[in-house]
């Protein structure tokens, strides 16, 4: 059975081998993803965290950390903030220990697209208001196919129901490890950056799935990344004949991006200099 999802095979191996990499070097934090849509790819970041994080039940990243090495908070913590909703298990404010992973969706579709979503390299969409929809229940029942059903009863697993601009600033996520974005357009893509970078942890990774496909997630990543001195190296994901047979034209022209967040990159707002 595969994963119930949008997402072309290399971008779903590059999902997978980020969130591996970001448990194997410990880097501090949960997985968050922006863009859920039926399940896919957070089936794949869920099932890394099953095998590898212990607080899932895994068997450790890197074997140095010990069990729960890399979460984020202790049993039982408080934080504060709403979850946004829609999630099954613990209340609001409630976190178990360890790593969680957020799903965060309208799951009505994308919102209308602005101005900037328009024009761009030959082929690349601009896409339209609704694309994309689909319900809550239809996310809920494709995780619980693929057993993630006790994740969510848990509470390790939490679902943020709504607009990216109602849900993610106030959401009580603390600490990001691996940042997967997958919003599809200009504003999506911008209010997702705004909301969460900068609980990113140094060493985290940042991945944008809609990158070469779409042209206002495009534009969004170059803003947001000037804006901010963010000079770590944008990656566009290799080509990939080396390591799967797939029909290459589509999967290269639609390329996901990442970069890891560099430790020293300048705090935001910029500090004022003294005097
Ligand atoms: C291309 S789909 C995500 C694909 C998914 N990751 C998969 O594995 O198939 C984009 C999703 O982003 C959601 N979305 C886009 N912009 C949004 C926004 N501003 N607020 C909430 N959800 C949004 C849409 O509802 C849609 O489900």
């Amino acid at each position: 059975m595969d994963v119930p999802t949008l997402v072309t095979k290399l971008r779903r191996l590059l999902t997978a081998q980020l969130a591996l990499a970001a448990l194997f070097n410990d880097i501090p934090g949960d997985f968050v993803e922006a863009g859920v849509f039926t399940g896919g790819t957070s089936i794949i970041m869920a099932k890394v965290l099953e095998r590898y994080d212990p607080s899932w039940g895994g068997t450790g990243g890197s074997g140095t950390s010990g069990p729960g090495g890399s979460g984020t908070a202790h049993a039982g913590q408080r934080s504060g903030g709403s979850s946004g909703g829609g999630g099954a298990g613990p209340p609001d404010g409630w976190r178990p220990a360890g790593r969680m992973l957020w799903a965060a969706d309208s799951f009505e579709g994308t919102p209308a697209p602005v101005e900037q979503d328009n024009g761009g390299a030959a082929g690349m969409r601009s896409g339209f208001q609704g694309e994309y929809a689909t319900s809550l229940e239809t996310f809920k029942t494709n995780l619980k196919e693929f057993g993630l059903g006790q994740h969510l009863e848990a509470g390790r697993l939490r679902i943020l129901k709504g607009w990216f601009n109602e849900t993610l600033a106030g959401a009580p996520v603390q600490r990001i490890a691996f940042l997967r974005l997958d919003g599809d357009l200009y504003v999506s893509t911008r209010e997702s950056l705004e909301a969460l970078y900068d609980r990113v942890s140094p060493g985290g990774l940042v991945y944008i799935d809609d990158y070469g496909a779409y042209t206002g997630c495009q534009r969004a990543v170059h803003e947001f990344r000037q804006r901010r001195g963010i000079r770590s190296p944008l990656n566009i994901q290799p080509v990939p004949e080396q390591v799967m047979f797939v029909p290459p034209a589509e999967e290269t022209r639609w390329a996901a991006a990442w970069w890891v967040k560099e430790p020293h990159e300048p705090t935001w707002p910029p500090l004022r200099p003294p005097g």
